[in-house]
């Protein structure tokens, strides 16, 4: 166990800092449940996922491509597994991902919003709007919205976010900036599209019914491939921090499995965690009214996507 994992110990759910997503899943039975984990090729998605279909699981992975998504078919051992394209940038794949798992049929007993990438250093957009904010908000709005009607009684959301949400704009979302046209830092858009996560779970907490749930959290700092746009002196550094300052993906992927699966969990609604325990984000992130303005506008934006 790292020093920083004994340091902080363990919270009031018996899970903390270095607990493991095989750890928080320990005994719970998942056979003939069906988990959509997008982002399921890589870092976090990936342990995700393997955890899930250990504990017996369906898995439904989500990643940019089929091909993408079928590679990790080898590592998954347990519960069974259908790959998925969602490419969460582009409206059309999202849809197609929509309509593909609706075709299955399958009740959802969990959606895991795991995509994402992070501090881009130069303005990309989407369809007009700024990559990250649209990868990592807008792309897991629409398929998370177009899968409710699958989504079971019971049945959990559950997004992944990140403590950067507190490098948000003051406003937390600046509505009259969603294109980066009047002023661009990645850190601080990739601060937008997580608070935007975290809003995003809050309203949708709201509106739910039939007992289920939408959450979101912060997993921890993990090196995994989201630095991937950063330089390679950062990237170095990470690297030389890893072992004193960083959770392992293991670690890093216990807060959404906990969230995801953890009985204790099953009424706990439009919260954040962290360390698989209760955490205050930013107040701005916790603002119903702000919650219901992203959740319009997001509305309104997919609304006007190429179909
Ligand atoms: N690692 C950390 O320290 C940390 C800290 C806080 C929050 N998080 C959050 O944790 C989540 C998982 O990140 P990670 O650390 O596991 O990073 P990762 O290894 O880079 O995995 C990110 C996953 O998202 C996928 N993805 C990116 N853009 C996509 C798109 N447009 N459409 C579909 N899939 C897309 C990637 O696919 P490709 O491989 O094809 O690009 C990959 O599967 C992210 O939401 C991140 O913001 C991570």
């Amino acid at each position: 166990m790292s020093l920083l994992a004994r340091l902080k110990g363990k919270g009031k759910s018996g899970f903390g800092y270095g607990s493991t997503a095989e750890e928080v899943t320990a005994g719970i039975d998942l056979q003939g449940k069906n988990f959509l984990v997008t982002g399921c090729n890589s870092g976090l998605g990936l342990e995700t996922a393997r955890v899930l279909a250990l504990r017996g699981a369906h898995v439904l992975g989500a990643a940019r491509t089929r091909e993408k998504a079928q590679g990790i078919a080898g590592a998954l051992q347990g519960g069974t597994y259908s790959p998925y394209a969602c490419e969460l940038s582009d409206p059309t794949s999202v849809r197609a991902c929509v309509s593909e798992v609706g075709k299955a049929g399958q009740p959802l007993e969990g959606i895991i919003c795991n995509a994402g990438i992070m501090a881009l250093p130069t303005l990309h957009r989407a369809h007009g709007y700024e990559l990250q904010f649209f990868t990592n908000h807008i792309g897991h709005f629409m398929l998370v919205t177009g899968l409710l009607d699958q989504l079971a009684d019971g049945g959990r959301v559950v997004v992944v976010a990140s403590e950067a949400h507190r490098s948000a704009p003051r406003a937390g979302i600046e509505f009259d900036n969603l294109s980066g046209d009047r002023g661009y830092e990645g850190w601080t858009a990739y601060g937008q599209s997580k608070i935007a996560n975290i809003l995003f779970a809050k309203e949708l907490a709201r509106r739910l019914d039939r007992g289920r749930t939408a959450n979101a959290l912060h997993p921890g700092v993990i090196q995994t491939n989201l630095a991937r746009s950063m330089s390679p002196i950062v990237r170095g550094m990470i690297t030389l921090t890893e072992p004193i300052a960083m959770k392992s993906v293991a670690q890093g992927a216990a807060t959404q499995c906990y969230v995801a699966t953890h009985p204790s969990l099953a009424t706990v609604t439009g919260e954040y965690f962290q360390d698989c325990n209760l955490r205050r984000p930013r107040a701005t992130a916790e603002d119903p009214q702000l919650a219901a303005r992203l959740w319009e506008a997001s509305e309104r934006i997919v609304a006007q996507l190429p179909t």
